[in-house]
Order: C-alpha cells, then sequence, then structure tokens
C-alpha cells in the first residue's frame, strides 16, 4: 500500500513539475527573437575562429574575445536575445555519456557555445538534426527521444579541430558521440535570466 502511495506521489510530482516547466518555458520563448544566422539551421559553426593571439586556455581572455566578436554578439543578440553567457565551464568529454542519446536539453531555447582546445580525431564530436531547433516538447522532464530513421540520415555530426567555434541552440534534437580519445572544449551558455532562476539546476550556476 505504501509502496503504491509513494508511486502515485511520485507521478503526481512529475506531473506537475513537467507542466510547470513547459508553462515557464513557453512563456519566456515566447518573447525571445529567434532570428538571424543561428535561426537557419539550428547552429553555425566557425572553423579557426579564434585567433592565434588568444590563449584558449585563458577562460577569460578566450570569453572577453567571444564578447567583443561583432559577428558573434549579432549572433547571440538576433537569436536570444542576450549577449551575457551565464554558465562556463572547461570542459572534458568522458568516454561514454548518456548525452549520446539523442534529446533536447529540457530548456528550451538555450544557445550553448563550444570552442575546441583538441583537434578532431576519430569522428568524435556532436551531432544535430538540423532544422529541430523550433521544435515544441510536451515532457520537459524525459528529454531522451526516438528519432526516425530519416531524421537521423539528416544529422550533423560537427567535429571540431582547435580554435574552431559551435554555436548551437540546445532544444535542437542533438547528442554526442564518445569515445577513447580526448576531446576538450570550453563551454558557454546564454539565455534569458529569470528563466534560468525559474529553472534551477538546469540554467545558470549548476546546485551540484
Ligand atoms: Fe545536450
Amino acid at each position: 500500500m505504501r509502496v503504491l502511495e509513494v508511486k502515485r506521489l511520485k507521478k503526481i510530482y512529475s506531473w506537475m513539475s513537467s507542466h510547470y516547466k513547459r508553462l515557464i518555458i513557453r512563456v519566456f520563448d515566447s518573447f525571445l527573437p529567434l532570428g538571424g544566422e543561428l535561426d537557419l539551421k539550428g547552429y553555425v559553426v566557425l572553423r579557426g575562429y579564434i585567433p592565434e593571439g588568444i590563449n584558449l586556455e585563458e577562460k577569460d581572455e578566450l570569453e572577453k574575445f567571444l564578447l567583443s566578436d561583432r559577428y558573434i554578439l549579432d549572433i547571440f543578440q538576433s537569436y536570444i536575445g542576450s549577449k551575457t553567457f551565464e554558465y562556463s565551464e572547461l570542459w572534458e568529454a568522458p568516454s561514454s555519456s548518456s548525452s549520446g542519446v539523442w534529446h533536447h536539453d529540457s530548456v528550451g531555447h538555450r544557445v550553448k557555445v563550444f570552442v575546441s582546445l583538441s583537434d578532431a580525431s576519430d569522428n568524435l564530436g556532436t551531432q544535430i538534426i538540423p532544422n529541430t531547433h523550433k521544435m515544441c516538447y510536451q515532457d520537459y522532464n524525459h528529454t531522451r527521444l526516438k528519432v526516425s530513421k530519416k531524421n537521423e540520415a539528416e544529422a550533423q555530426l560537427i567535429t571540431m579541430n582547435r580554435r574552431d567555434v559551435l554555436i548551437f541552440d540546445t532544444n535542437a534534437i542533438h547528442r554526442g558521440v564518445y569515445g577513447k580519445r580526448t576531446r576538450i572544449v570550453h563551454q558557454f551558455e546564454l539565455c534569458t535570466g529569470l528563466k534560468g532562476k525559474m529553472l534551477p539546476g538546469h540554467i545558470g550556476v549548476r546546485s551540484d
């Protein structure tokens, strides 16, 4: 009996939290411009874009460059309406991860920027299905998706060399392709501040 009650309560909580997330996401996302170059496919790849003079290991230097480059700023501004990074970290890809399953990031529209510190190897990288960035999802608790063979065939694998930049909307259907070789990126995120506060743990500073 107790086990059944707990299960039922969990179900109710899951239903409420999914509705809450969907409402917050729908409302905040409706104010976003969602235009410009990023809107064409849901991602933009800039090859060798970070100049040699910028020290990739210095996050502050890299951040300063990204936030002073007119072309990049225009991509941010015309899509997400923000020019502020709310979260950043140096990230080293593990050999496998749950991000290797097709998914969206459960937060609606959010821009992620990867700057690669390593060179591409063994076809590892990020796969994105073009033009899925404007999808509306019903469930923001369960974000792992089954993708049709047709959609999978359209997926683009973006492998990155040092100094390449990938900018994408994490609302698009994507997955990481993992393997033994090391892949290191600085990642930066842009979103609207208030939405981040109302969806704790997903946007901005992580609680764990
Ligand atoms: Fe993701």
